[in-house]
């Protein structure tokens, strides 16, 4: 028998081999933690559908993210649980809404670390859809002021980069334009660019309260089945001023991670959402998958896919194991 030429168990032969070849390799600055801040003092309610994870009150927010900038974790992502909704999700954009409080606060006690404002009206509207309603629908137009008020006000309390997530047609434009009209330009917009229609942010409704009262998101977030579509999608923010763009969810989409990567020079940004991170839980729970081992093998694969920053419930635990 002829000897291979080539044996590429050879350089599986330790770990120090390996180690030496890989090709992807995580880092706790690699991620993003999100966050769920709700009103009043104390509070630290853990949420039953993301185990281990937490809607927290302002004050134990800023204790939450001292401990995630100590594990080297650049940045947060801010979800608001406002104490009251109405039609038009006016917290979104009030001056002291639950979010602007939290940013504010947090860029008081650690001005270094990277705050980042999700952007959508969805947890504060008392129909849950992700805007203004007309005729049983989100109407489109009317919904880009609103998202473009929230950004600026956003920005007044502090917020590094605003991550609109609502889907929108032309919202970046919105949003880019009415925060420069007010000298805000140098802060950024990261988009949710290809965000799909998924069954995997099940569990992010608990956290959030942000189930639609009625109908579900399909009109204005993605078909699971459409990978161009996603080309158009980032091509349209991009072209209407976006600095990073999204891919959410992220392990059943890898695909589209790897093609924006591929075809675009922008950062990007790929977003494990809750259902991707309860499932894992849930395994792990059950003694059916390592925990470990999947937590770091679900966040390189999404790495090595083509994202340059992951949103991940597991940041603070993989920064934690990267140790
Ligand atoms: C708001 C928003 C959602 C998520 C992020 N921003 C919910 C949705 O679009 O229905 C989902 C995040 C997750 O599942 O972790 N629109």
């Amino acid at each position: 028998m002829d000897t291979p030429y080539y044996r590429p168990r050879r350089l599986r032969r330790t770990e120090a081999l390996r180690s030496m070849v890989r090709e992807t390799r995580l880092s706790p600055v690699d991620f993003i933690y999100p966050l769920f801040v709700c009103p009043g003092k104390n509070v630290r309610k853990e949420i039953g559908s993301m185990p281990g994870n937490f809607n927290l009150s302002v004050d134990l927010l800023v204790e939450e993210c001292r401990a995630v900038q100590a594990l080297g974790i650049p940045a947060v992502l801010l979800f608001g649980l406002p104490p009251e909704k109405d039609e038009v999700g006016s917290d979104a954009y009030a001056e002291h809404g639950i979010v602007q409080q939290a940013v504010r606060a947090i860029k008081a006690a650690l001005p270094s670390l990277l705050v980042i404002t999700d952007l959508c009206l969805c947890e504060y509207t008392s129909h849950g859809h992700c805007g203004q309603l007309r005729d049983g629908d989100v109407a489109n137009d009317e919904t880009l002021k609103l998202l473009a008020k929230a950004a600026v006000a956003q920005a007044k309390a502090g917020a590094d980069i605003i991550a609109p997530s609502d889907m929108m047609d032309g919202r970046v434009r919105a949003i880019r334009q009415a925060l420069d009209a007010v000298h805000f330009e140098n802060i950024s917009i990261l988009s949710y660019a290809a965000k799909y229609a998924s069954g995997f942010y099940g569990p992010f409704r608990e956290a959030a309260d942000s189930a639609p009262k009625f109908g579900d998101r399909r009109s204005y977030q993605m078909d699971p089945a459409n990978q161009r579509e996603a080309i158009r999608e980032v091509t349209l923010d991009i072209e209407e001023g976006a600095d990073i763009i999204m891919v959410k969810p992220a392990m059943p989409y890898l695909d589209v991670v790897y093609r924006v990567k591929t075809e675009f020079d922008l950062p990007v940004a790929a977003y494990q959402v809750s259902g991707e991170y309860s499932a894992l839980v849930a395994a792990h729970r059950n003694g059916w998958l390592e925990r470990d081992r999947t937590i770091l093998e679900s966040l390189t694969c999404i790495k090595r896919a083509g994202a340059d920053m992951i949103i991940t419930y597991f940041a603070k635990d993989a920064a934690v194991l990267l140790r």
